[in-house]
């Protein structure tokens, strides 16, 4: 298998040689440039708490909850060989917290709703997964933890964001572009033939 962004000489060769192409993913960028940037992120987080839902960071105490949506949603994400996902126990999640990573949630009743887990390195930020409970999609709740993560990350100096998925999740795009995000790169999994 060969990884190789589209454009790369190297794809024209491949093709010749009878690879094939068997998987897309996507990366994409929101690039902090003034304050303007940022309304996406706080439209997003207004919309669900205007609706009644507590977004907010998730902290050791969240856990248990963060690991079960986790584990229920790890199913629903597209895979391609340069892009899936695999369910933490609370034990690796609440590692990743130690390990300076942000998660944020959103609650309705009590109930953890969607979540999101991104970590900073400089101006570098990256999401690391966003998930939704199957039965409270398409409310806007993951733009809105998201939202509140890029919004958290801007604060502490986070300017270009990235992330990235398969082809074929829609729903993951369109959320991202809600957010400001701009589709800047296509990568391309080849099979030998
Ligand atoms: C992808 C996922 C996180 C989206 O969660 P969601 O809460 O339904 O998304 P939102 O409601 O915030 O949607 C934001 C935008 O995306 C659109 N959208 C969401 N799901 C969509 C879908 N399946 N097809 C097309 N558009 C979709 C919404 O209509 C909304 O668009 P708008 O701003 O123009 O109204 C959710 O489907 C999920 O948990 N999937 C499994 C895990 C996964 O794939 N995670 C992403 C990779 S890290």
């Amino acid at each position: 298998m060969e990884i190789l962004k589209a454009g790369d000489p190297r794809c024209a060769q491949l093709e010749r040689e009878g690879w094939t192409v068997v998987g897309e993913s996507w990366g994409a960028r929101l690039r902090l440039r003034g304050e303007a940037d940022l309304a996406p992120a706080r439209s997003a987080v207004a919309r669900a708490t205007d609706a009644g839902i507590a977004v907010r960071e998730l902290g050791r105490p969240d856990l248990p909850a963060l690991a079960a949506l986790d584990a229920a949603t790890a199913p629903d994400y597209p895979v391609t060989p340069a892009s899936f996902h695999e369910a933490r126990s609370a034990a690796a999640l609440g590692a990743l917290l130690d390990a300076g990573r942000r998660a944020f949630g959103a609650f309705e009743q009590g109930q953890l709703l969607a979540a999101t887990v991104a970590r900073r390195d400089g101006e570098r930020a990256e999401t690391d997964f966003t998930c939704v409970r199957r039965d409270a999609r398409r409310r806007g709740l993951a733009a809105a933890v998201k939202g509140a993560a890029v919004l958290a990350l801007a604060r502490e100096g986070a300017r270009v964001f990235g992330t990235g998925g398969a082809r074929g999740n829609a729903g993951s795009i369109r959320m991202n572009e809600a957010l400001g995000y701009v589709l800047e790169e296509r990568w391309l999994s080849y099979a030998p033939p």
